[in-house]
């Protein structure tokens, strides 16, 4: 399993980083065993696991079992586990519910924002922690593309400083311009990971299912499908339901 050291010395050494989200068992073992550097078991699973509409409907309890069920299935990775919405709001709230997901197997864990205080508490005193600036979708309003601006790019070019000299050993870049993504990789010493930022970055990171085209909705401009699952799940289930009806 890489640590957040040898995840700094792969941007050192020149070398991408690849992460993926997981909820589950199964998938955590299908990414292990395809060689994934990260898996991210991101907040993202109110949505695409839960069906609920945003991020932030998902509590620290229920993140708690996600996050054993992905450390099952993939005991050798290293499992970033997203810290839910209010979860890391004070000091204080940050530092014992970081301290529960690592508990549960997380190696590191991602708070969304300009959140310096509780990362630098979190990483002096209980794991590793993953920034995620640009589009954050706790707290977003809408889904725009986020730093078009010069004073919103720059403002994330600071932020992402600041993330970087509070303790985060990387950080995630959602949804800016690939110029932004580039000029925050070339200046921050930490690995950028991108999701929506360019192919700059110092690695990407997607969500499993649209990635893998299991959702065969509506999906964000920058998403890349590597699979179809969608269509092979609905032929296997064509073939099975014409299986046992021809039994009858
Ligand atoms: O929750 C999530 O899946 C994420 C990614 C979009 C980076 O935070």
């Amino acid at each position: 399993m890489l640590d957040s050291y040898q995840i700094m010395r792969k941007k050192m050494d020149g070398q991408k980083i690849t992460m993926m989200t997981a909820y589950d068992y199964f998938m955590a073992k299908i990414l292990q065993e395809g060689g994934i550097d990260m898996i991210l078991v991101g907040d993202s699973l109110a949505n695409v696991v839960l069906g609920r509409p945003s991020t932030r409907d998902i509590g620290m309890q229920e993140m708690l079992l996600f996050v054993q069920a992905v450390h099952q299935g993939a005991p050798q990775t290293h499992i970033v586990a997203d810290m839910p919405w209010m979860s890391d709001h004070t000091v204080q709230d940050g530092l014992k519910n970081a301290e529960q997901l690592s508990k549960a197997g997380a190696s590191s864990v991602k708070m969304e924002g300009a959140r310096y205080d509780v990362i630098h508490a979190v990483t002096s005193q209980v794991c590793p922690v993953v920034g995620h600036l640009g589009l954050t979708p706790q707290t977003a309003t809408d889904f725009k593309q986020r730093g078009k601006s010069p004073e919103d790019a720059a403002e994330i070019v600071s932020q992402a400083r600041q993330v970087m000299q509070a303790g985060a050993f990387c950080i995630v870049l959602e949804h800016i311009p690939s110029d932004l993504g580039r000029q925050i990789s070339e200046e921050v010493a930490i690995p950028t990971i991108g999701i929506g930022a360019g192919d700059q970055c110092d690695g990407q990171v997607l969500v499993c299912y649209d990635a893998l085209g299991l959702n065969s909705g509506k999906l964000p401009p920058f998403v890349k499908k590597f699979a179809n699952l969608h269509q092979h799940a609905l032929q296997g289930v064509q073939e099975y339901c014409k299986w046992v009806q021809k039994a009858q």
